[in-house]
C-alpha cells in the first residue's frame, strides 16, 4: 500500500501556464478521494503529479514517506494507475482481451496470471462477454469501462479515475460505483476527478476542491457540501448536492434521509401518503 504527500506542489507548464500553486495534500491507504473544481482548476495537472508523468516545478511529491523525484515513470506507474478522461487515448490494442493483459504483463505477470487479471477486471466493469471484440465496435460508454478495466488490471496500490462516469447510464455509474467501492475494500486508495457532484457526494469519503491551482476545501462530503462553504464552491462554479440544497432549507443539514425530509415536510403541513412507495419493490 502507498500514502501520497504532494507538499508545497506549485507547477508551471513550459509555455508559461502557472496550473498549481502550494499543494498540500497527503492521502492515505485505503482512502477514496474525489476531486472537484471548475474546467482549468487544475485537477488532471494535479493527478499527474502522483505518477511522475509530471514533475512539480515547486516543492515534493512523495510516496510512502520518499520523495520520488529519481523515479522514473515506469516504477511510479507500478503504483499509481491513472485512467485518462479520454479512453481513445489510451485504447490502443485490437483486441479487447489483449487490452486488459497489456498493464499485468509489463508489471512483470505472466501470460496466464495476465489474462486472468484482465478477465477479472473486464467482470468487474461488465464487459466479460467483450473479451473478443474490437474495442473500437464498442461504444463510448463501453470503452471508457474498456480503459477503466485496462488499469484496474494492474492491481495498484493507488487508482486513479479522470471524470469516471462521462457518458455512463445509471447502471454504469453503479458498476463504477461498485469498482471504486472493492478497490477501496482491499485497502488501495481511490482517486477520482469529477463534475457530478451527486456521484461524488455518494461514493467518496473525502472531498478534494480546486479553484485556480489551489486546493480550496478538503473534508467529508457533508463538510465540503455544507452550507458555510456554498460561496467558495460557487467561486469554483461548482454547485452543491440537491440533496444538501433540500437539507439546508429544511435545515436537516447537507446529507439528509429521503425518509427525513418526508418528516419535515409533513411536520411543515405538506399532505403527504405515506402508504406511497416512490420506487417499485
Ligand atoms: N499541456 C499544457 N500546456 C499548457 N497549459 C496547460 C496544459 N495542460 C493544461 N494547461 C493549463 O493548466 C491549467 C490547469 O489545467 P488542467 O490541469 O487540465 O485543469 P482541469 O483538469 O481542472 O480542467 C489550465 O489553465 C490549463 O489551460
Ligand atoms: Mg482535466
Amino acid at each position: 500500500m502507498t500514502s501520497l504527500r504532494l507538499e508545497g506542489v506549485g507547477f508551471v507548464y513550459p509555455d508559461g501556464t502557472r496550473a498549481l500553486t502550494d499543494v498540500d495534500l497527503a492521502i492515505e491507504p485505503g482512502e477514496r478521494v474525489a476531486i472537484v473544481g471548475q474546467n482549468g482548476s487544475g485537477k488532471s495537472t494535479l493527478v499527474r503529479h502522483l505518477n511522475g508523468l509530471l514533475r512539480p516545478t515547486e516543492g515534493r511529491v512523495l510516496h510512502d514517506g520518499e520523495d520520488v523525484a529519481g523515479r522514473r515513470v515506469s516504477a511510479l506507474a507500478a503504483r499509481v494507475g491513472i485512467v485518462f478522461q479520454n479512453p481513445d487515448r489510451q485504447i490502443f490494442a485490437g483486441k479487447v482481451r489483449d487490452e486488459v493483459a497489456f498493464g499485468p504483463r509489463i508489471l512483470g505477470r505472466s501470460a496466464g496470471e495476465a489474462q486472468q487479471a484482465g478477465l477479472d477486471a473486464l467482470t468487474a466493469v461488465g464487459l466479460a462477454e467483450s473479451i473478443d471484440a474490437n474495442p473500437y465496435d464498442l461504444g463510448y460508454s463501453r470503452r471508457k469501462l474498456l480503459a477503466l478495466a485496462s488499469v484496474l488490471a494492474m492491481g495498484t496500490p493507488v487508482l486513479v479515475l479522470d471524470e469516471p462516469t462521462t457518458g455512463q447510464d445509471a447502471r454504469g455509474i453503479a458498476r463504477v460505483q461498485q469498482v471504486i467501492a472493492d478497490v477501496a475494500a482491499t485497502g488501495r486508495t481511490v482517486i477520482a476527478i469529477s463534475h457530478d457532484m451527486r456521484f461524488v457526494a455518494e461514493t467518496f469519503g473525502r472531498v478534494v476542491a480546486m479553484g485556480a491551482g489551489r486546493v480550496l476545501l478538503d473534508g467529508d462530503p457533508a463538510k465540503v457540501f455544507a452550507e458555510p462553504t456554498w460561496p467558495i464552491l460557487a467561486s469554483t462554479y461548482l454547485e452543491p448536492t440537491y440533496a444538501a440544497r433540500v437539507g439546508a432549507r429544511l435545515a436537516l443539514g447537507p446529507t439528509p434521509r429521503e425518509q427525513d425530509v418526508v418528516d419535515a415536510l409533513v411536520r411543515q403541513g405538506a399532505a403527504i401518503d405515506p402508504e406511497r412507495t416512490i420506487l417499485p419493490d
